[in-house]
């Protein structure tokens, strides 16, 4: 077991780049469940939910090797199940569903359960699947799903839910006929799929839209491709920049991926300028207060609140900050005020109520994986010494972040820890 010992008050300064994307790269490793070949995949991140989507893969009898640079053999396939040990971990394993059952008419994957930032149901994916044909039944806590094939579906989304719209997407391109996908979630990620699964030979038009159409084909081949690099990683180091102010140079960042966060960012006073290949992020002193919404993409996304919260708590005044994606996803807010944060929490919504230099450093525990980064970033800003412990919530989503900061002036390490 590590923890992350952090030396707050350093500015950032320096040049970083991101990693590929770990939300494109877990349903890109699941879709190459619908071709009979090997696939090879670069700029995969090394992280631990990568690392999972691969036991998975290999449970199933694909071959999975390499780093990095990752080669998925599919040519094995002959077993069914997500089982319960694996889909417990991360719940992004329910993605082999819609491939499983589009390609081999028969899968069996445990159903996720709760998990720290709120109940997180599936039934939008069983929907859908129910309405391409599929027969699903739930039996002792496992999805077990049948078809002879699928057959293409008008469906409706509730909600747009982003892993439940790459599922029914891969399940539809194997699908006899055409599917619509209404409501769909709009997420770069979605959109990176549909980019892999067109290279494939599927016909997907509209992802990136929140209306896709799929025409079913009779197979797909596997392919090479490069994962697009980690938003989320890159919201995370802009942060980092703005709340130590410092100057980082996110040389890979895709600035349409970003919007969202660039606009809270520059409302809080932060310069940020597109460069050749990338944004460059300073911060410039005093830092306004938020007023922030979680939203499915374009809009801000959940998975930078924790992050933002951090900023907020160094911002002159009082920011808003509303949580709308999942229930409980303010874990990170008791840590906070034990490293000084001045934060109340009322239903959704957390009024933040700033101090610039408030924070000091404490131990601390992670509870989740966007939780643990805000941790890492309050230790930055954070006058003395903090130690982040369950680090392996943060391994699950960033690779080496210690290594990443070490460089920009961080005086940040990873040591061994007893116990949890
Ligand atoms: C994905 C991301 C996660 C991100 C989240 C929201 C991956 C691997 N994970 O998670 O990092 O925080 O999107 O951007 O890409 N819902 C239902 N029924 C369903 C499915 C979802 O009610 O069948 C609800 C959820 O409870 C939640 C909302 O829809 O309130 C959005 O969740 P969803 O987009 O499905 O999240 P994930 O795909 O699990």
């Amino acid at each position: 077991m590590y923890k992350i010992v952090i030396e707050g008050g350093r500015p950032l300064v320096g040049e970083v780049t991101l990693s590929g994307a770990k939300n494109a790269a877990l349903p890109i490793l699941a879709s190459t469940l619908l071709t009979n070949g090997v696939t090879v995949l670069t700029n995969v991140p090394d992280l631990s939910d990568v690392r999972t989507m691969g036991r998975l893969l290999q449970l199933m009898g694909a071959e999975v090797t390499g780093r990095g640079t990752i080669k998925v053999d599919s040519r094995g396939i002959h077993a069914f199940e997500a089982p319960y040990e694996l889909v417990k971990t991360m719940r992004a394993s329910v993605l082999v569903l819609g491939p499983m059952v589009a390609r081999f008419g028969r899968a069996r994957v445990s159903l996720p359960g709760g998990c720290a930032i709120g109940t997180r149901p599936i039934d939008l994916h069983l929907d859908g699947l129910k309405a391409m044909g599929a027969q699903v039944d739930l039996r002792q806590g496992y999805v077990e799903a049948r078809c002879k094939r699928l057959h293409g579906a008008d469906l409706v989304l509730r909600q747009p839910t982003v892993t439940g719209t790459e599922n029914l997407m891969m399940a539809a391109c194997l699908a006899k006929g055409r599917t619509t996908i209404e409501n769909a979630a709009r997420e770069p990620e979605v959109e990176e799929l549909a980019r892999v699964l067109n290279k494939m030979g599927a016909v997907v038009r509209g992802a990136g839209t929140s209306y896709i159409v799929i025409e079913g084909v009779d197979d797909l081949h596997p392919v090479e491709h490069a994962v697009i690099p980690d938003r989320i990683e890159g919201g995370t180091f802009m942060v980092a920049a703005v709340v130590t102010g410092g100057d980082i140079l996110v040389t890979n960042a895709l600035p349409e991926h970003c919007d969202a966060m660039i606009q809270k960012l520059r409302a809080s006073g932060a310069d940020i300028q597109a460069e050749t290949g990338g944004l460059r992020v300073r911060g410039t002193g005093a830092i306004a207060p938020l007023d922030i919404s979680t939203a499915p993409f374009p809009g801000f996304p959940t998975d930078m609140q924790a992050q933002f919260m951090v900023l907020a708590t160094q911002a002159v005044g009082p920011s808003v900050i509303t949580e709308t994606i999942f229930e409980n996803r303010f874990m990170h807010v008791s840590e906070l005020c034990r490293m000084g944060a001045d934060i109340e929490v009322r239903g959704k919504t957390a009024i933040v109520h700033g101090e610039p230099g408030g924070l000091q450093g404490a131990t601390v525990m992670a509870t989740d994986l966007r939780a643990s980064a805000s941790l890492i970033l309050a230790g930055l800003v954070a006058k003395g010494t903090t130690e982040v412990l369950r680090v392996y919530h943060l391994d699950r989503g960033y690779e080496a972040i210690e290594k990443k900061l070490t460089p920009l002036g961080a005086a940040i390490w990873r040591v061994r820890a007893d116990g949890p």
